[in-house]
C-alpha cells in the first residue's frame, strides 16, 4: 500500500471517517496515524449494524491489525481519549506522540464562554482554539506531562518513517476541511490550524517527499456547521425537499446544506495536491444508487456528476461512496 494522506475538501464532515475505514479494512495499512486539530473533529464510521462516533482515535481502528497513532500536531483531551480507548477496546494498539498538546478543563470553559470563539465563530466548544493559543504562547502541557497518558507515549515520526523504510502501508487521516483552514479558509470563521495535506504530514512527522497519494474527500452536497460564509448554501426548504438533514457529530448542531461548489473544489484540490478524489453522498443525488458497488450500476445522472467533478477538479474520482456503511462504495483504483 502506498503512503496515503486523506483530507476533507470542503468544510468538514465530508465522510472522511467512512472512506478511511474502508481504506483501512481494504488496503490493510500497518499503521494509521491521525493528524488534524483535535477532539473538535467528529468522524462517523458504520460497520455492519454498528455505528461509531470518534473524536480522538483514528477511524482506521476498524482494521484490527493496524497500529494506531496520534501525531504531535494533534491536541489531546485525555478525558475524551481515555473514554474512546475504553469503549472501543483499543488498549495496546494506540500510541500518542509525547509532544501532543493537551486540552485542559480551562480551555474548554474558555472556548464555551468566549463571545468571540463561541458566539461569533461558532466553535465546537471542545477547547481546541484556546489550547492551540496556549501552545503558541509556549504555556501548554504536552502529552509527556500527563500521568494518565504515560502508557501510550511514543515517537510517532520515528514509527512512521521506520514503517515507510520497511515498505509498510501508512495511512494518515486528516480532520476538518479545507474551508475551515486557518490559512486558506474563510477567516476568521475557521478552526485554529491549517487543515491541508501538508499540515497533516507535518502533524505526524512525515516529510512531503514521502507521500505517494493524497485523497481529497468531497461530498456531493457540501455542508457547514457553525458560522461563516457558504457561497453555495441552499435554503432549508430546498434541503428538506432533497431529504437532506444532517447534525454535527460533536455538537449536534444542524448542518447547513449546499450545492456542489466546483470553484472551491478546484482550489482545494490544488492546494492539497490531490492525486485522487473520493466523492461521498452520491446516493443523495439519486437514491437508486444507494449501496451500489460497481460503476456500471450507477445511474446516468450520477455518472455525469462524477465526470463533472473530474472536470472541475482535474483529478480522477477513484472512490465513490454510495452510503454510510463501509462496504457501500465503488472503488475504481484498479
Ligand atoms: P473550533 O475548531 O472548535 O474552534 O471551531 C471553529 C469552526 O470550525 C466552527 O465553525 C466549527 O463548527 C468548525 N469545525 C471545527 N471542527 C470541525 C469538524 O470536524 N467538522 C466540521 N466543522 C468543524
Ligand atoms: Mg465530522
Amino acid at each position: 500500500m502506498p503512503s496515503t494522506i486523506l483530507v476533507g475538501g470542503f468544510f468538514g464532515d465530508e465522510g472522511k471517517g467512512k472512506i478511511i475505514a474502508y481504506l483501512a479494512t481494504h488496503d490493510k495499512p500497518d499503521v494509521v496515524a491521525r493528524g488534524g486539530v483535535g477532539p473538535n473533529a467528529g468522524h462517523t464510521v458504520e460497520v455492519g449494524s454498528k455505528k461509531y462516533a470518534l473524536r480522538m482515535v483514528p477511524s482506521g481502528f476498524v482494521y484490527e491489525s493496524a497500529r494506531l497513532l496520534i501525531g504531535a500536531g494533534v491536541l489531546v483531551d485525555p478525558r475524551v481519549f481515555k473514554r474512546e480507548i475504553a469503549s472501543f477496546r483499543l488498549q495496546g494498539r494506540v500510541g500518542v506522540d509525547r509532544r501532543c498538546g493537551i486540552i485542559e478543563e480551562e480551555h474548554i470553559e474558555e472556548d464555551k464562554r468566549d463571545a468571540h470563539l463561541k458566539g461569533k465563530i461558532g466553535s465546537t466548544g471542545s477547547g481546541c482554539g484556546p489550547a492551540n493559543a496556549a501552545r503558541v504562547f509556549r504555556k501548554s502541557r504536552q502529552a509527556k506531562d500527563v500521568k494518565e497518558l504515560e502508557e501510550f507515549l511514543c515517537d510517532v515520526p520515528l514509527e512512521l518513517n521506520e514503517a515507510l523504510d520497511l515498505g509498510n502501508g501508512v495511512l494518515v487521516e486528516g480532520t476538518q476541511g479545507f474551508g475551515i483552514s486557518l490559512l486558506y479558509g474563510t477567516y476568521p470563521f475557521v478552526t485554529s490550524k491549517d487543515t491541508t495535506a501538508s499540515q497533516m504530514a507535518a502533524d505526524v512527522g512525515i516529510g512531503p517527499t514521502r507521500i505517494d497519494e493524497v485523497v481529497v474527500v468531497f461530498k456531493s452536497f457540501p455542508t457547514r456547521v457553525g458560522e461563516g460564509p457558504f457561497e453555495t448554501q441552499m435554503t432549508e426548504e430546498k434541503a428538506a425537499g432533497l431529504h437532506i438533514e444532517e447534525y454535527g457529530t460533536v455538537t449536534r448542531r444542524k448542518r447547513r446544506i449546499g450545492e456542489w461548489d466546483g470553484k472551491m473544489a478546484a482550489y482545494s484540490a490544488m492546494i492539497n495536491g490531490a492525486t485522487m478524489v473520493a466523492l461521498s453522498g452520491v446516493d443523495r443525488l439519486d437514491a437508486s444508487c444507494k449501496g451500489v458497488k460497481e460503476y456500471e450500476e450507477l445511474s446516468k445522472e450520477v455518472k455525469e456528476f462524477v465526470a463533472k467533478v473530474e472536470h472541475d477538479t482535474r483529478v480522477p474520482v477513484k472512490l465513490i461512496s454510495t452510503g454510510p456503511e463501509i462496504s457501500e462504495i465503488v472503488d475504481l483504483r484498479g
